[in-house]
């Protein structure tokens, strides 16, 4: 049996690879899709081993690869020669085996079965020869009779050819640290921590990128008194999609709002959460790590993967932002109410999260507060994280709801509205603790990077 390919590859160059497909040994040319809906029902169908996809095929992004991955279809890219912005498109939609339009048929029946050794799809097509009733010259006829309809390119395209070269990418040992602030449900206080710590760590002298990844109720754009209209996240995610996200793209959407701090607002309404895929997060997630040395990001509650929620694994998943989030942290924080509703929830969340990620998290109790829990609030609290989450030494941060309101209704960080109070000083440790910048050595981290 041949390797059932399909092709996705724009008007102009389609009937090129079709002709180069149909000479190549051992494969055979199931469809050409007209659009991105034929190309995804023939491949869930399970009717196609190996895709050929064109980063300028009408409507196709890296929303798209994903379901083909799944689908366990292989794909092989195909661009313009000397084309560099395709070829760095589909090396963003993580299709690593490439080929120019044009390459010979020997060598794209190469790539076809490198691919579709690693796919898992098992679709089945006999051989031109086996099957007397289809043939190239059928396949070419279908062509020249118009039956392909004609496909504008990519917008996005010729959009990006405008955008200046991205500079290049800070060194390895430059890694830059992603920090996940997650909490269990009940506002434990997962934004102001986030929001603060980033902040902290800006006046520590570290670029930072402020990410708020929460797609339940984002409230970073609130916390800082930003326009609900800035792009952010979603505009990122978008970039990540059509294959155009580079440092410079994001750079553009996540502007800084004070020295040394850029921010990637929320989604400004509840309902747009499908726009935040997590194979885009993760891309933009690891853009950001070449923006800032320092990621923090802010996510929502829910830890349930959304397939126990639904039967429809392809459906956009809610908390897939969440899960994406957490796996791309070097270091989680998990921050609940010291209260005891709260602390319950920490704990029974603690436990949650350790099916989700492998290191333990920091974890931090907040709003100690002796009317909550009685007298000597931070030793009860410590006592009852370590008795029953097994946490040795959480951050604790007290609770100081003048310092708190005063600084949301101001829109500003505690650093510039508090400065003083011994809850931004918890959360300064923190950001020292974090980045490895003492606070009394403000320029210790730029020093160390001029001198790498
Ligand atoms: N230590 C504290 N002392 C007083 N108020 C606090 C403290 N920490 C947080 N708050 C207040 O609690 C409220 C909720 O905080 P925040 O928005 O950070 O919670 P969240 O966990 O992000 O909730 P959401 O579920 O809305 O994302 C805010 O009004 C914040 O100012
Ligand atoms: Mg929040």
């Amino acid at each position: 049996m041949a390797i059932a390919a399909v092709t996705a590859i724009s008007a102009a160059h389609e009937a090129t690879v079709a002709a180069a497909l149909g000479q190549a040994p051992g494969v055979r040319l199931v469809r050409r899709c007209a659009d991105v809906a034929d190309l995804l029902a023939i491949c869930t169908a399970g009717r196609a081993d190996v895709a050929l996809v064109s980063a300028d095929f009408n409507g196709l992004d890296g929303s798209a690869i994903g379901p083909l991955r799944e689908a366990g279809v292989g794909i092989v890219g195909v661009h313009q020669p000397g084309v560099e912005e395709q070829q760095r498109v589909l090396q963003q939609w993580g299709v690593r085996t490439q080929l120019p339009i044009g390459a010979a048929p020997a060598e794209f029946a190469q790539a076809v079965q490198g691919v579709a050794e690693g796919a898992t799809s098992k679709a089945t097509a006999p051989d031109a020869s086996d099957d007397p009733t289809v043939s190239l010259e059928a396949e070419l006829a279908a062509l020249s009779d118009g039956s392909a309809p004609y496909v504008p390119v990519n917008p996005w395209l010729e959009q990006s050819a405008a955008l200046p070269m991205p500079p290049a990418p800070a060194s390895p040992e430059q890694t830059a640290k992603i920090v996940t602030v997650w909490g269990p449900p009940g506002a434990p206080g997962r934004t102001v921590l986030a929001v603060n710590l980033a902040a902290e760590a800006a006046r520590l002298g570290v670029p930072t990128v402020l990410v708020d990844a929460d797609t339940y109720a984002a409230s970073v754009a609130q916390h800082l008194a930003l326009l609900d209209e800035a792009p952010g996240v979603a505009a990122a995610t978008r970039l990540a999609d059509s294959g155009h996200l580079d440092v410079r793209s994001l750079a553009a959407v996540a502007p800084e709002v004070t020295t040394g701090l850029r921010v990637l607002t929320g989604l400004p309404r509840a309902d747009r959460w499908p726009e935040v895929r997590d194979d885009a997060l993760e891309a933009v997630l690891e853009q950001c790590r070449q923006l800032g040395r320092l990621i923090v990001v802010d996510v929502a509650a829910p830890l349930e993967q959304d397939e126990e929620l639904s039967y429809d694994t392809a459906a956009p998943r809610r908390n897939a932002a969440t899960l994406a989030a957490l796996d791309a942290a070097d270091t989680v924080i998990a921050i609940g109410s010291a209260d005891p509703v709260g602390l319950q929830r920490l704990v029974r969340g603690l436990d949650e999260l350790r099916a989700v990620i492998s290191e333990p998290p920091k974890v931090v109790a907040n709003r100690v507060r002796s009317s909550a829990v009685g007298s000597s609030p931070e030793q009860r609290v410590g006592e009852a994280l370590q008795r029953f989450a097994g946490v040795a030494s959480p951050a604790l941060i007290p609770d100081d709801r003048d310092a708190f309101d005063g600084a949301l209704l101001a829109g500003r960080v505690l650093a510039e509205h508090a400065p003083g109070s011994a809850a931004r000083k918890v959360i300064a440790a923190l950001a020292a603790d974090l980045t490895g910048v003492a606070a009394t050595s403000r320029r210790s981290w730029f020093t160390s990077r001029a001198r790498s």
